[in-house]
C-alpha cells in the first residue's frame, strides 16, 4: 500500500468538503469520481469544483491549461458502483453518524478490502465506522479544513484499528496532495476543532448576550489576534448546521459545558440560517 499507487480516488459527497477533496486530488493528477444522491447535487458539486479552480486560476495559483486537465480526470456520478475499482474512498457524506454508517457499510462492500478508507468526518468516532468494514486496520480520518483548496492542513486520524502501513500511507498521499500531515487520536474534535468549537461558540454566546456587534466581535479577533478572519464569518463559512453537529458530538463525548451548542446557534440551525451556504447566517450573502 503506497501512496504513489493510488490512481484513482472515490470521493462520497460533494457538498463543500467532498467537492474541495476532489479538486485537491484531481490538482495532484489523480483521476477522481465523485458521488452524490442526484444528479442536481451532482451538478452543484461540480459547479462548486469548477468555481473554486477558476478563483484558483485568478489568483495565479493555477494554470488554464492545468485548470482544464484536471477538470478533465474528474467524474461525477450517482451511483456508489462507480467508486467500486478506486484505489482510496474519502467519506465525505453529512455530519450524521448513521448516515456515515449506512454509507461506509456500502462502501466497504463494493471496493477491494486491501484499499484504504477514510472518513473526513470532523468529530464522530472512526472506531464505530471501522467496525462495519471487513479490513478495519485499513481505515482512518482524513480531514480536511474548508476551504480544502486553500487549507494546508490534514489530520490524519488513528483509530484503535489503524494499522501503522495506513497512517504512513497518509502521510504520504498528505505529501502528494501538498498538506501537512498532523496525527490525530480517534477522540472528537480531533486537534483542531477541540480547539476551536469552544471558541466559536462563546463567540455567538458574547453575540446573543449583547457583548458586541457581530462586526466587532469579527474585526476584534481579525485585527487583534491576525486571524484571516473572525469567529462569526468562520461559523459561517463552516456551516452552522455543521457546527451545531460538531458541538453535540463534542458535548456527548466529555460532558463539559464549553462544547454545549450556543441557544442561538440552535435557533438559528432550526430557522434555517446556515451560514453561506443558505445566503444567511450572522451576515447575509448573494450567492
Ligand atoms: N484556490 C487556490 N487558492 C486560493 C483560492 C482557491 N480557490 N481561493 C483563495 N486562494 C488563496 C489566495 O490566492 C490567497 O493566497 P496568498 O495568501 O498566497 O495570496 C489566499 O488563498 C487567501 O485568499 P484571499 O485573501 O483572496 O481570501 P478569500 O477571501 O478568497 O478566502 C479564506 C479567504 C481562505 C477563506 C481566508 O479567509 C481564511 O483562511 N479563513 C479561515 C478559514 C479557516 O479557518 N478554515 C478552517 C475552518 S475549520 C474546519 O474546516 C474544520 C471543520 O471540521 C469544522
Amino acid at each position: 500500500m503506497n501512496s504513489e499507487d493510488v490512481r484513482k480516488v472515490g470521493v462520497v459527497g460533494c457538498g463543500i468538503m467532498g467537492s474541495g477533496i476532489v479538486e485537491v486530488c484531481a490538482k495532484a493528477g489523480m483521476d477522481v469520481t465523485f458521488v452524490e444522491v442526484d444528479e442536481e447535487r451532482a451538478e452543484r458539486g461540480r459547479q462548486s469544483i469548477e468555481r473554486s479552480m477558476g478563483k484558483a486560476v485568478e489568483k495565479g495559483k493555477l494554470d488554464e491549461a492545468a485548470r482544464d486537465e484536471a477538470m478533465a480526470r474528474i467524474t461525477a456520478s450517482t451511483s456508489l458502483d462507480d467508486v467500486a475499482d478506486a484505489d482510496l474512498v474519502i467519506e465525505a457524506v453529512t455530519e450524521d453518524l448513521d448516515t456515515k454508517l449506512e454509507v461506509f457499510g456500502r462502501i466497504a462492500e463494493l471496493t477491494r478490502p486491501d484499499i484504504v478508507l477514510a472518513t473526513n468526518t470532523s468529530s464522530l468516532p472512526i472506531a464505530n465506522l471501522a467496525a462495519v468494514t471487513k479490513q478495519p486496520e485499513n481505515v482512518l480520518g482524513l480531514h480536511f479544513f474548508n476551504p480544502p483548496a486553500v487549507m494546508k492542513l490534514l489530520e490524519v486520524v488513528r483509530a484503535l484499528t489503524t494499522s501503522d502501513e495506513v497512517i504512513s500511507f497518509a502521510r504520504g498521499f498528505a505529501e502528494r496532495i501538498g498538506k501537512t500531515a498532523v496525527l490525530a487520536k480517534d477522540r472528537a474534535g480531533f486537534i483542531v476543532n477541540f480547539l476551536l468549537v469552544p471558541y466559536l461558540n462563546s463567540s455567538i454566546q458574547m453575540l446573543d448576550e449583547g457583548f458586541a456587534t457581530r462586526e466587532d466581535i469579527d474585526a476584534g479577533v481579525q485585527l487583534g489576534l491576525g486571524h484571516p478572519m473572525g469567529p462569526l464569518s468562520l461559523a459561517d463559512l463552516i456551516g452552522l448546521d455543521t457546527m451545531l453537529q460538531v458541538s453535540n458530538v463534542l458535548y456527548d463525548e466529555f460532558k463539559d459545558p464549553i462544547y454545549s451548542p450556543p441557544t442561538l446557534l440552535k435557533r438559528m440551525v432550526a430557522a434555517g440560517y446556515l451560514g453561506r451556504k443558505t445566503g444567511r447566517g450572522f451576515y447575509q450573502y448573494t450567492r
